[in-house]
């Protein structure tokens, strides 16, 4: 049985609930489409079996490596964007002590990203603090071309090389990418840097399961084996059924494309939990990336609460009515705080006295949900026991079955990100790029 539990009762106001009965024959449909590998973007499958076909070995090689670099480095920089930084951000950030960068756990590298912006501040800032740091870097990219994490590793190998030495240097830098293609894999060829490849058939955004996340993952302190456990379970409910009553992430595309047809163009994913922020930013580039196309596809946005219930919170309630919302609810908190007694009381706060902070933050969602219900915002409840390495792993395979049903529910091809090219060759074409001339000419004339 599923530990995610989604509950949709509250969209029957907005959609009844015999129209999501009647979709069971459409979604049944691309279940099967997913499962007899015949859709659009078939050849980035992938991610389907990985939990199944398990590479022990692989897993054991990243572990030790992990060891090694746990036994070298304070700080361990991840350089990669969008696919190739996000889902292992969502896991050690979601795992992670919430002020994990200030604690002095010495076994732990504090864990760095970079390589996902161009901000020349951001990356000096990053300069001034591993200058003072025993550091260790990976550099992520399927492509191996991508401009963000080629600036940053550029310099980053600059700075290593000249902090250890040449040689010492290569033994702090791992390469994730190709088998074969892209500047990437020549350069840890050339420079002999130990390598983990990115699967063919597995696109970024749904690498998290790969050396892509596990590395990161690993070096971070935290279990991938029962991140696959997780994933593994999840994957033997996702194919075993298409009922939407039998398998969570089937229920959730439904729902959400339900929502969808009836102008619900917007969907907020809630955490009430500040490390599942990461989360949810891997969430919205999923959909995000895998849905908007083709002037269609839900808009994915995140709020974090009660925080932005004090800022766009007000908007939720109120503004146009074209959100809805899914909140992924964690049933159990890891620490156990009360509120204390206090014989002022000028708080006025003894009414809650003795109570975990826990049960407050749960009211708040129970609260929120009715009033944002009431409001005209539908309400999608996904919940887990707890967070951990297993759990997580079942929520990230439910979200990725779920965003390719719902992606060939839509009509779309939910594997490919053909827009994301508009701006690299503007980028490129500005920059003066060899191989972009007649670009920037046309840009020259606007
Ligand atoms: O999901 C995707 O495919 C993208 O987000 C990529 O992961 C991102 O653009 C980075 O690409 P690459 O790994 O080739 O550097």
């Amino acid at each position: 049985m599923s530990d995610i539990k989604i509950d949709i009762t509250n969209i029957f106001d907005f959609v009844p609930e015999s129209k999501i009965i009647s979709m069971q024959e459409q979604i049944s449909k691309c279940h099967k489409t997913i499962i007899n590998k015949t859709g659009k973007g078939n050849n980035f499958l992938g991610w389907v079996d990985l939990p199944e076909k398990l590479d022990i070995d692989l897993l054991k090689d990243i572990e030790t490596e992990a060891k090694r670099i746990q036994n070298i480095a304070e700080v361990f920089v991840v350089i990669g964007i969008g696919g190739s930084y996000l889902g292992a951000r969502a896991v050690i950030e979601a795992l992670s002590h919430n002020f994990a960068n200030i604690l002095d756990d010495k076994k732990k590298p504090k864990i760095l990203y970079a390589g996902n912006n161009i901000s020349e501040d951001y990356l000096s800032d990053l300069l001034d603090v591993l200058d003072k740091k025993d550091y260790a870097l990976t550099v992520i990219s399927k492509s191996g071309t991508t401009t963000e994490p080629a600036i940053t590793f550029r310099i980053l190998k600059k700075h290593l090389e000249k902090k250890y030495g040449k040689d010492n240097a290569k033994k702090r830098i791992i390469a994730i990418t190709d088998k074969e293609k892209g500047a990437l894999k020549k350069l840890s060829l050339k420079e002999n840097y130990k390598t983990y490849i990115i699967p063919d058939d597995i696109g970024g955004r749904y690498s998290v399961l790969t050396p892509v996340g596990l590395l990161p993952i690993a070096v971070a302190g935290f279990d991938i084996h029962k991140l696959f456990e997780g994933a593994k379970t999840m994957r033997n409910i996702s194919l075993s059924s298409s009922d939407l009553n039998l398998n969570p992430a089937a229920m959730y595309a439904a729902a959400r494309n339900a929502l969808y047809i009836n102008g619900k163009s917007i969907e907020i994913t809630v955490n009430f939990q500040p490390n599942m922020v990461f989360f949810t930013e891997w969430w919205k580039q999923l959909f995000g990336e895998s849905e908007g196309k083709e002037n269609k596809g839900i808009f994915p946005a995140g709020v974090s609460f009660t925080t932005d219930l004090h800022s766009m919170g007000q908007y939720i309630q109120q503004g146009v009515r074209n959100i809805f919302e899914t909140v992924i609810s964690i049933e159990k908190s890891q620490k156990n705080l009360k509120i204390p007694y206090d014989n002022d009381n000028l708080d006025g706060l003894n009414y809650i006295a003795d109570k975990n902070i826990d049960y407050v933050n749960k009211m708040a969602e129970l609260g929120t949900r009715l009033a944002h219900v009431k409001g005209g915002v539908p309400n999608i409840s996904i919940s887990i026991p707890e967070i951990n390495e297993f759990y997580l792993g079942q929520l990230i395979y439910f979200y990725e079955f779920a965003c390719a049903i719902s992606g060939y529910f839509l009509g779309v091809n939910p594997f490919d990100q053909p827009g994301v090219e508009a701006y690299k060759k503007n980028m490129f074409a500005l920059l003066g790029k060899p191989g972009f001339e007649k670009e920037t000419e046309a840009l020259k004339k606007i």
